[in-house]
């Protein structure tokens, strides 16, 4: 007799059906499982014997012949477990193998037949719905995560018995309806800019990159708070649209970083990978194929602490999603995309010991040289901003002094000014949704400086030697300068101080070249 039973297999943050296609007779025990299953797939035949024989199905005397098709997709996983026994068991006539069409059935099998959660649900479930598949059955656990999507009819099991008697129509399933957060999240966050003190400089440029959309990179001492902004920097963020959150949550679901329990993730993460995170581990990889930092930052902030300890290699793995926004990753037969547009913002020390440009400072002036000459190259070109912090001063530590703005009054701030570039990407003014990233034929038409911004430009340009490339920087900060003001156009003040905010080329610039930056 024959059975087929639907499940999903996941490829990057996308899924496809898969068909489980059972045929069973009778003869010498055997098990065989066709159609590229990988081994954690193929152990599913441990797992599905010793579930069925908790119902009491024995599959002795019996040959068991397993196709899962499309066949030359690889699959990978312990997802498809229960498919796998609703198959068997709908090829032994234990189940009507009519009630097994139409419900992708999704989860890992435990040796008892407990049913137990399996990453993906959520991009899975979403593909159900674009293919037109309205009924699933998933693990209990992978429950709030499955409430989020709309559209499809998803029932929650514990146990294979529980899925058995829920299709015999035996046994009343539950639907999946857990309230998850909302999303946009509620916009309290544990952390808020008020809690920075001092550093008026640094807060305005967190300010800038989050409305424009602009990598940061902050030198300073040790404690002066940079890994503290950087930790703010998803709270003056606007909150996250529904799309965003249904991302998001899908890149850590595939991940398999979702928590029992978690729903649809509400607030804009922050990852900061050490650096000896590798290759794989940054920007994905590995079998089965899993996203890396940079795409589990996708929509908040990747903080890469003490840029220089990074490996070379790493570094320049994150070229290409920065440029291109996903990253792909290639394995045989497996091609995972991956979002990863995260904000970076990067940190160091001015100098080996953290002092430099302060009385402390006891690095030889060639150590210092050396040590700021290895802060080039690809990554570097991708931030925008660049600025350097002075250690805190003591009276902006007293409590009696003013506390900073919170965050949601810049939040307001960065929301206005992102509106406005909204509006001219929608308007068709320009081909991008964030300063940071128009290109030159929409910097001409939306940022070309005025007369006076012109005249500073030139001046800054010939007196710091900066490249083409470093010109288009400034005025996309100028852009975004001119947002947050609410200014149609692109003035003195703007390009004045988004020259200001190019710490490296005035490091590099040939009248300082001997000067110190602390
Ligand atoms: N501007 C600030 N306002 C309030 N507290 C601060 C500030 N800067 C530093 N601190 C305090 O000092 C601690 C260390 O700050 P933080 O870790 O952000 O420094 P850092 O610049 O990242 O240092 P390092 O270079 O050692 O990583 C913070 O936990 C906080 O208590
Ligand atoms: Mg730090």
């Amino acid at each position: 007799m024959q059975a087929t039973a639907l499940t999903l297999g996941l490829v990057g943050i996308d899924a496809h059906l898969v068909s489980v296609e059972v045929d069973s007779g009778r003869g010498p025990s055997a098990f065989h499982l066709v159609g590229l299953a990988e081994a954690a797939v193929r152990e599913a035949r441990v797992r599905v014997r010793a579930a069925l024989k908790q119902l009491e199905v024995e599959l002795d005397e019996h040959v068991i012949t397993v196709s899962m098709s499309p066949a030359d997709v690889r699959k990978t996983g312990s997802a498809f477990d229960v498919a796998l026994a609703l198959g068997i068991l709908g090829a032994l006539g234990r189940v009507d193998p009519a009630t097994l069409a139409g419900v992708v059935l999704l989860g890992e099998l435990g040796l008892g037949g407990q049913l137990r959660p399996v990453r993906g649900v959520l991009p899975a479930l979403a593909t159900a719905r674009r293919l037109g598949v309205t009924r699933a059955i998933v693990p209990v656990d992978n429950e709030a995560e499955a409430s989020a999507v709309t559209g499809v009819d998803v029932l929650v099991a514990s146990t294979l018995e529980d899925v058995v008697l829920g299709l015999r129509g035996e046994r009343a399933l539950r639907p999946a309806k857990m309230p998850g957060a909302s999303a946009g999240g509620s916009g309290c966050f544990a952390a808020d800019l008020a809690e920075i003190r001092g550093q008026h400089g640094a807060r305005r440029a967190l300010e800038i990159a989050a409305a424009g959309g602009h990598n940061l990179l902050m030198m300073g001492p040790p404690g002066a708070g940079k890994t503290m902004l950087a930790r703010r920097l998803p709270t003056i963020l606007p909150l996250m649209t529904q799309e965003e959150a249904l991302e998001v949550t899908a890149i850590h679901s595939v991940a398999g970083l979702l928590g029992a329990g978690a729903g649809l993730l509400a607030d804009r993460p922050f990852r900061a990978p050490h650096h000896t995170v590798s290759v794989a581990g940054l920007v994905g990889g590995g079998s089965p194929v899993r996203p890396g930092e940079v795409s589990l930052a996708h929509c908040g902030c990747l903080f890469l602490d003490e840029l220089l300890e990074f490996g070379r290699a790493t570094v320049e793995a994150l070229r290409q999603p920065l440029e291109d926004g996903i990253i792909a990753v290639s394995r045989a037969r497996e091609r995972a995309v991956f979002p990863a547009r995260p904000l970076v913002v990067a940190a160091l020390n001015p100098c080996p010991c953290g002092y430099a440009g302060t009385l402390r400072c006891t690095c030889p002036p060639d150590r210092v040289r050396s040590y700021r000459q290895r802060l080039s190259g690809p990554l570097l070109d991708r931030i925008d901003l660049q600025i350097a912090l002075p250690p805190v001063e003591i009276a902006d530590l007293s409590f009696a002094a003013a506390t900073g703005e919170p965050s949601a009054v810049v939040r307001e701030r960065v929301v206005q000014a992102r509106a406005a570039q909204a509006a001219r990407a929608s308007s068709g003014e320009v081909g991008a949704r964030l300063n940071a990233t128009l290109g030159a034929a929409d910097l001409a038409r939306v940022a070309s400086p005025d007369a006076a911004a012109e005249r500073v430009l030139r001046t800054a340009a010939e007196a710091l030697g900066l490249s083409a490339r470093a010109f288009g920087k400034v005025l996309r900060v100028a852009r975004t300068l001119a947002d947050l003001e609410g200014a149609t156009g692109v003035g003195a003040p703007h390009v004045a101080e988004a020259l200001h905010l190019r710490l490296l080329d005035r490091v590099r610039a040939p009248a300082a070249q001997n000067a110190t930056v602390g």
